[in-house]
């Protein structure tokens, strides 16, 4: 089994799961013509992603790390007309990439980019004792997933769903010698879900059109 055969069955998987849709694909398009990395989530991850806030019954979602919002398009529009996406992004390039993109979609009267460190933005939040997020999406930097995760918790309430992309990173995860910053991050993160009594989690290992990786999830309680 080769990445040219997961890539075969993700388009297989693809063609028959999702509809064309032009808001997606500018956004893929124009962040690829702007220079972004291609590292947004698959079009069957993203739907993923949609389907769960919707099952979730999400009407306050928060992303961390936006890049072009290809994903931040996919969530919002698991929300009503009256919900809520905040999406944090450090690099104000990605940012301008994605509030056109957004609006292309239709979708800037319930989406929200705050350009800036997460961190900072999160701890802000935590401050100013902001509502708790029913659908929270990890996906900015692998390094400070524990530090997003201490942080989310504090913005969530029974409930709140929590997903993070990125947590197999081919395999590298399960190196407990690793000194890759991303992988010393995502296990810390790993480790705190497995310790924490008030959250449920499970991860799950994908192949496909973005290689060898995977999500964590979790139900806070
Ligand atoms: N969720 C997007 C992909 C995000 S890629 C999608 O699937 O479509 C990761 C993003 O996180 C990049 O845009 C990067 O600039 C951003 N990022 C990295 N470090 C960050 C930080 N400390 N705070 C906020 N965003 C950060
Ligand atoms: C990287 C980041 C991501 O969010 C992703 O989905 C894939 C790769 C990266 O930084 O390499
Ligand atoms: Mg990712």
């Amino acid at each position: 089994m080769d990445e040219q055969q997961w890539i075969a069955m993700d388009e297989y998987l693809c063609d028959r799961t999702q509809t064309p849709d032009e808001a997606l694909e500018a956004a893929l398009k124009s962040s690829a013509e702007a220079g972004l990395p291609a590292i947004a989530v698959a079009p069957n991850q993203g739907k993923l992603l949609q389907m769960l806030a919707r099952l979730r019954g999400a009407r306050r979602i928060l992303e961390l790390g936006t890049l072009g919002g290809y994903s931040t398009i996919w969530l919002a529009r698991a929300l009503p007309e009256d919900g809520t996406l905040l999406t944090l992004e450090a690099v104000e390039h990605h940012a301008s990439v994605a509030r056109k993109n957004i609006e292309r979609a239709g979708l800037s009267s319930v989406v929200s980019i705050i350009v800036g460190d997460a961190v900072d933005t999160l701890e802000a939040f935590v401050r100013d004792s902001i509502p708790p997020f029913d659908f929270i999406f990890l996906d900015a930097d692998k390094q400070s997933y524990p530090a997003y995760l201490r942080l989310v918790l504090r913005l969530s309430r029974p409930g709140t769903v929590i997903v993070a992309d990125n947590v197999i990173r081919e395999g590298r995860v399960a190196d407990a010698q690793s000194r890759d910053p991303d992988v010393i991050g995502v296990r810390a993160f790993l480790d705190m879900l497995a310790k924490d009594a008030n959250v449920s989690t499970t991860a799950i290992q994908t192949v496909g059109s973005k290689g060898w990786d995977g999500f964590s999830f979790s139900i806070v309680s």
